[in-house]
């Protein structure tokens, strides 16, 4: 079967699929995206994405390409199309096609819509949360709003290479007071030598992550002892234990930073718990 996606009000061959080379998208990256996860044949959290994808869109002062409900039924459409019941869907909204200027288009211009979804292995995530990840820290170099999920990801692509040339899997910005804002593509997390679960406020400096706060109503269902507040690298050194989360990661145990173990060097029980309690407070919808 071949792989199905939307574009602009069509479902076409994902291998043949494309967008103008003229969208603003392509040529300025002026447009944001959501990536969902798709959890036994189910939607997850899709009503707080489009909440965040509505929020990019103001900020960025581009147009809803079309009512939360048709989103909806559009983004499931590509799922079942695809056949997905464990995987990701990939939503992409950008300015739309105009002739090649920085300035906004004068005549307005219809916003461009890409919807793919695809499947992935669910036991390939809970094989790797059961050894963890290794991450390294490297200088926060992004632009300031980084709470507008846009696709402007070239310093994320460069940062997580850099991870991954030294076989670590995510990179963990570093701000220049030494705070720890996220990683490369995930939120991140530690639970303090003394046993609290500490996360950056989302007020700046990180985008504020769908599975962040799915895991924050989790923590306050569990009485888990946390504090929202910013940890410096150092501090994460000292860690009992450390975690990343994402709508493609889940909650994703960190062992190793800069080459040195956290903790006992095994993922932790807040994260594992953690992990095995996400969809029990997820929002999930039917795909049928
Ligand atoms: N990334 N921070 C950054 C920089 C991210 O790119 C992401 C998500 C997150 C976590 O957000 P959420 O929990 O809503 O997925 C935090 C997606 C998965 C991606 O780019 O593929």
């Amino acid at each position: 079967m071949s792989r199905i996606a939307y574009v602009n009000g069509e479902y076409v061959e994902h291998a043949k699929a494309g967008v103008h080379i003229e969208d603003r998208g392509y040529q300025f990256a002026d447009g944001v995206y959501e990536v969902c996860e798709v959890w036994q044949g189910k939607l997850v959290d899709g009503p707080r994405h489009l909440d965040r994808l509505e929020r990019s869109l103001r900020e960025l002062r581009i147009d809803m390409p079309m009512s939360r409900a048709a989103l909806t039924f559009v983004m499931k459409e590509v799922i079942r199309r695809n056949l997905v019941r464990h995987g990701l869907v990939y939503m992409q909204v950008t300015r739309g096609v105009a002739r090649r200027d920085h300035f906004f288009p004068l005549q307005p211009v219809a916003p461009s819509l890409v919807i793919t979804s695809k499947s992935t292995n669910p036991r390939a995530g809970d094989k790797q949360a059961e050894t963890g990840i290794a991450v390294v820290s490297h200088p926060e170099n992004r632009w300031p709003r980084v709470d507008i999920k846009t696709v402007g990801l070239l310093p994320n692509v460069l940062a997580k290479q850099h991870a991954r040339d030294q076989g670590a899997k995510e990179a963990w910005y570093v701000d220049a007071n030494g705070y720890v804002t996220e990683g490369g593509s995930t939120n991140a997390w530690i639970v303090t030598k003394d046993g609290v679960l500490v996360t950056r406020p989302a007020e700046s400096g990180i985008l504020k992550g769908i599975t962040r706060a799915v895991v924050l109503d989790l923590v306050a269902r569990e009485g888990i002892r946390f504090e929202e507040r910013a940890f410096s690298l150092e501090e994460a050194f000292e860690a009992r234990e450390a975690f990343v989360t994402a709508a493609s990661t889940l909650v994703m145990p960190v062992v190793q930073l800069d080459g040195r173990p956290i903790g006992n060097g095994h993922p932790g029980t807040i994260a594992t718990r953690l992990r095995q309690e996400f969809h029990t407070a997820s929002h999930l919808e039917e795909i049928r």
